[in-house]
């Protein structure tokens, strides 16, 4: 007879230690607020005092735009009557170096999200699962296990499971300071580099973030300067993330560096490399198109062939590759996102700062870097915490605390904004004005322990009076059936 094994920890006992390692991070406290939101998620008619989803950086203002594109082009899809026939050829093995048109269109799109100020070479286009695939294919490519690459901070915390967790390279942060607006300076990328070595630690790269989540920010022409010096000079890779690419909706411009490697004769090309994917620009994470562009030839060909574990669906890159040669959609697209970003940007910047919140200005992605260092109680990743817990169990709004990003100061939080609709964007924004006017209303003595949000129980009422029909926010990783597998 065959007992089957339900004690976790014996049966955990059976696995890798890579399996059973925290190498995912599912177990960190981060993941409590997912926890929260999945297990009272906001609805406006249904749940109303529930938990609203602001630590999911999904793009959803443009969807509207899609249905009528994919009604029009019934041959883009093989589950239609005029793609049927092709189902056997979508079907059967397909060649890992991708169907050509969608190279063609992935490179052409990657152009024009650049202005078409700099050319994409199809050839060097390969595909991975989202650029979570994307980087951890890089990093295998790039560096053997007890290597490093230089990331400043703060920075995704995806990177610590995309880079780090299967493949044993190590991640160095570079700290950057809100003093200088978290600019990577030529300095702190020495001190960093200079700590490695010290700890005989072997750097291969840099990997930055443009433009950056959490900050919102682009990098500078200045910037990207130092950073290609910076490499080149000491002899180690560039790994550009740039999935946030046509997310920029104000000045300054993205400046890729594709476009500063044309600046900047002397660099050494085999040092650079972009990680690309639609799941921010388009809004399609589901779709898990991720690519790793580079311009190293040796690189494209080991990825190539590492693609293997990753490949995107024939039938995904059918659908993308007829969507994105489509001109006329994807300047709507990309014009009317931009404008959508923007006025949601504005509307949420405006209504923290009418309750005296600031956040870092910005101009890009889909989430702003909210500065609560004032309402610690002192400054420490303790009381950060604390903040958060008040912030997702009382106010009820799931953000994301610095230190999940490895923000070296605590009291910054990434807020997302552009996975809800208007509707449930006011509801947020009225329950983090009830929560300041309670903290100001409170008596004197109480004030003088102001530090934390105060929450009031009438937000709810507020809530009700905006609320209108409108969508259920997304489902956390934790217990989704539509199982998403990381931070976002
Ligand atoms: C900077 C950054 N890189 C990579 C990813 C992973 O993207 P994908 O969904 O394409 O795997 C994310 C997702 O949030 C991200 O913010």
């Amino acid at each position: 007879m065959v007992v089957i094994q339900n004690n976790n920890q014996q049966g955990s006992s059976l696995l890798s230690k890579m399996a059973t390692n925290n190498g995912h991070g599912e177990e960190s406290p981060y993941f409590d607020g997912w926890k929260a939101y999945d297990s009272d998620p906001y609805h406006p008619t249904q749940n109303p005092n529930g938990v609203i989803q602001m630590g999911l950086a999904e793009n959803e203002l443009c969807f509207d735009l899609i249905p009528e594109w994919v009604v029009n082009n019934p041959k883009a899809s093989i589950c239609t009557a005029e793609g049927a026939k092709d189902f056997k050829d979508i079907a059967i093995y397909q060649d890992y170096h991708g169907l050509p048109e969608f190279r063609n269109a992935v490179a052409k799109f990657m152009g024009k999200v650049r202005g078409d100020r700099v050319r994409f070479e199809p050839d060097r286009v390969v595909m991975s699962g989202g650029a979570t695939g994307a980087h951890e294919m890089l990093a295998f490519c790039l560096a053997d296990p007890g290597d490093a690459f230089l990331v400043p901070t703060p920075y995704y915390p995806g990177f610590g499971r995309d880079l780090k967790w299967r493949t044993g390279v190590q991640l160095v942060p570079v700290v950057c300071k809100s003093s200088n607006n978290f600019k990577v300076t030529r300095a702190a990328l020495e001190t960093a580099l200079e700590g490695a070595k010290e700890a005989n630690i072997n750097v291969k790269g840099l990997l930055i973030t443009n433009p950056s989540n959490p900050l919102g920010t682009v990098l500078d022409r200045d910037t990207m300067r130092t950073l290609v010096s910076f490499i080149n000079e000491n002899n180690i890779h560039l790994v550009c993330d740039e999935i946030y690419s046509a997310t920029v909706f104000n000045q300054p411009d993205f400046i890729s560096i594709a476009e500063t490697i044309e600046e900047e004769k002397q660099c050494n090309r085999d040092l650079i490399h972009i990680v690309y994917s639609l799941s921010k620009d388009m809004g399609f994470p589901g779709f898990r198109v991720g690519i790793v562009y580079s311009y190293n030839d040796a690189v494209v060909s080991c990825a190539r062939k590492m693609s293997s574990f990753g490949l995107v669906s024939t039938q995904t890159q059918r659908l993308i590759a007829s969507m994105l040669l489509d001109d006329n959609l994807i300047q709507k697209f990309m014009s009317e996102s931009a404008k959508r970003l923007a006025k949601r940007h504005e509307l949420f910047t405006k209504g923290l700062a009418e309750v005296g919140i600031d956040s870092l200005k910005s101009n890009a992605g889909l989430f702003i870097w909210m500065d609560l260092r004032r309402m610690l109680k002192d400054p420490t990743e303790e009381a950060e915490m604390a903040l958060w817990r008040k912030i997702v169990h009382e106010v009820k709004l799931n953000v994301s605390p610095g230190s999940s990003f490895h923000c070296s100061e605590p009291g910054w939080f990434r807020v997302c904004f552009a996975n809800m609709d208007d509707d449930t964007m006011r509801v947020a924004l009225s329950r983090i004005t009830n929560s300041m006017l309670q903290t100001k209303q409170e008596p004197p003595r109480r004030q003088c322990r102001r530090n934390n949000l105060q929450v009031s129980l009438s937000f709810r009422r507020l809530d009700e009076i905006v609320m209108a029909p409108h969508m259920i926010s997304p489902h956390s990783p934790i217990s989704s059936p539509l199982v998403r597998v990381g931070h976002k």
